[in-house]
């Protein structure tokens, strides 16, 4: 059987109001790129003959603009799941247009197959080809496409021709069964293989093919600044210290990194530091810095579960894929980061905080407890079952005006139980060990910035003796100032 090739609104046309449609991609890498907005502009035409369209959309974590951007301007999302960083979705979930609900990426796929999250109807695919018989080669990413394709009713299959067919070897396709018949996932060291290398779909439910020449969208990264810069090479002599101190094995251990600017800057810093021995990874997202350290030998294999390279390092990658092919491999979100898997291999994990409290909770998602940034993504998967869990951040944002260590974070991702270390510019703050009173000392001295660490002291001392010494009517003051004068600075506590 061969597919009907069809053109993005003769596809999107199966799309109706109120279907959940699965897309494929982990981040911008590997999302489709044309139908989604054949889908927004029927949305769009719908609103304007006064009927309602909107759909549930699920994806392996975030999307592109011309996924998630084109769909929330023509206000076509009711919900969103797992994971996002668009803005205008951003703004859309914020403004209470779009149902967002935020989970541990590792879970999704469980809980779709599970039915909680509802019947899939119709799943986009983007592939690099696909053969009469159903065998898809995926793109950039692997995400949740295993499970989507399986479950959705319909699937529409995106052949873009930006990813090379020479793609083949670098996925790992595997589901594993679900409680109380699943077996163990056999990865015993970072390089297993144990699925498939193309994504078997029903040739029945493929309706058809559309065609599609996009690059990945993803964005570069914020030049690294001496905060940032600072940040890493903290992060790098706290794993030397451990590792000369043989709380680390000689032999190291693998590494996990988390996304954005912050987490880019730490694997640069890993990259650059003599005393850190060449280390595999064992992550979700494989971000630019990756790159350049397997370039450079001091990454020797990245297991993850998305490409999500800028433009210019993935032409790089897609020209000499044969030898990166070497040293990679793509595996479905509920294996790159399966609890199982990050505990057996003893992980070495470093995520962002955009806050951390002084007892060493982390929100790493609402900002002032209320708005949504991107999501949990996998730093939960990684963090709790972790080796070693470090959380970095810069100590202030916005031009000081915002102290990253508050007395209390004003939203919950991590709990002090799962946090081993606070690491800022300032320094690092190793709370193993510490009751927390001795972890506010530790995080208020080694991590706050000096403007704010009077302040933080003071809170401690108004606590008393209790055992972890908050003060309630108090503990969000700093955040409440900020919302009233623009600033943390200068919080009075009596
Ligand atoms: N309050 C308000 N805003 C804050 C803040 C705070 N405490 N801390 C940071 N910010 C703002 C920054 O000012 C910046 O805003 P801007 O874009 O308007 O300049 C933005 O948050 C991003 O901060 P940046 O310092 O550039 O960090 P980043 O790019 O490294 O991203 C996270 C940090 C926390 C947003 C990002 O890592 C994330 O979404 N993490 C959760 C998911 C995750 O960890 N996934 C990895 C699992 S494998």
């Amino acid at each position: 059987m061969s597919f009907p090739l069809l053109d993005p609104t003769e596809a999107a046309s199966i799309v109706k109001h109120d279907m959940t449609v699965g897309f494929s991609g982990f981040t911008p890498a590997g999302s489709p790129k044309v139908v989604p907005g054949a889908i927004a502009a029927k949305a769009t035409s719908e609103h304007e003959q006064g009927r309602p369209f909107k759909i549930g959309v699920i994806s392996g974590a975030s999307t592109g603009p011309s996924l998630d951007g084109v769909l929330a301007r023509a206000d076509a999302v009711k919900f969103r799941t797992p994971y996002q960083s668009n803005p205008d979705l951003r703004k859309a979930i914020n403004d209470g247009r779009a149902q967002f609900f935020d989970m541990h990426l590792s879970q999704l796929q469980q809980s779709m197959r599970s039915g909680a999250l509802g019947e899939v109807d119709v799943a986009v695919i983007e592939a690099a080809d696909v053969t009469p018989q159903g065998e898809v080669l995926l793109t950039s990413a692997v995400g949740a496409s295993p499970t989507l394709a399986r479950m959705a009713r319909k699937v529409i299959i995106e052949v873009n021709e930006a990813h090379p067919t020479d793609l083949l070897g670098i996925h790992d396709i595997y589901e594993p069964q679900d409680p109380p018949y699943r077996k163990q996932i056999p990865i015993m060291s970072v390089r297993d293989r144990i699925g498939t290398t193309r994504l078997w779909i029903n040739p029945d439910k493929i309706i058809g093919i559309v065609r599609s020449n996009k690059a990945d969208e993803v964005g570069g990264f914020d030049e690294m600044s001496d905060t940032t810069r600072q940040i890493g090479a903290n992060v790098a002599g706290f794993l030397a210290g451990e590792l000369r101190s043989g709380r680390l094995p000689r032999e190291f251990l693998p590494i996990q990194s988390g996304v954005g600017n912050i987490a880019n800057a730490v694997l640069a810093a890993l990259g650059d530091a003599s005393d850190i021995p060449a280390f595999e990874m064992y992550t979700e997202v494989i971000q630019d810095a990756v790159i350049g350290l397997i370039d450079s030998g001091k990454i020797k294999y990245a297991s993850g579960c998305s490409l999500t390279i800028s433009p210019e390092v993935l032409a790089k990658v897609y020209g000499d894929l044969k030898r990166y092919s070497q040293h990679m491999m793509l595996r479905p979100q509920e294996i790159s980061n399966n609890p199982e898997v990050v505990r057996r291999l003893g992980l070495i994990t470093m995520n962002t905080a955009l806050e951390a409290d002084i007892f060493g909770n982390i929100n790493s998602t609402h900002v002032l407890g209320s708005s949504m940034m991107n999501g949990i993504g996998g730093s939960g998967d990684f963090t709790r079952n972790a080796y070693l869990s470090i959380f970095a951040c810069p100590s202030t944002a916005k031009g000081g005006k915002i102290s990253t260590i508050v007395p209390l974070c004003s939203h919950l991702d991590h709990s002090e139980h799962s946090v081993a270390a606070v690491i800022t510019e300032m320094g690092v703050a190793d709370l193993r060990g510490k009751s927390p009173h001795q972890r506010a000392e530790a995080i208020i001295e080694n991590c706050a910035h000096p403007d704010y660490r009077p302040q933080l002291r003071e809170y401690m001392k108004i606590g008393g003796g209790m055992h972890t010494p908050h003060t309630l009517s108090k503990a969000f003051r700093m955040h409440v100032q900020y919302q009233e004068t623009g600033s943390m600075a200068g919080v009075e506590w009596n």
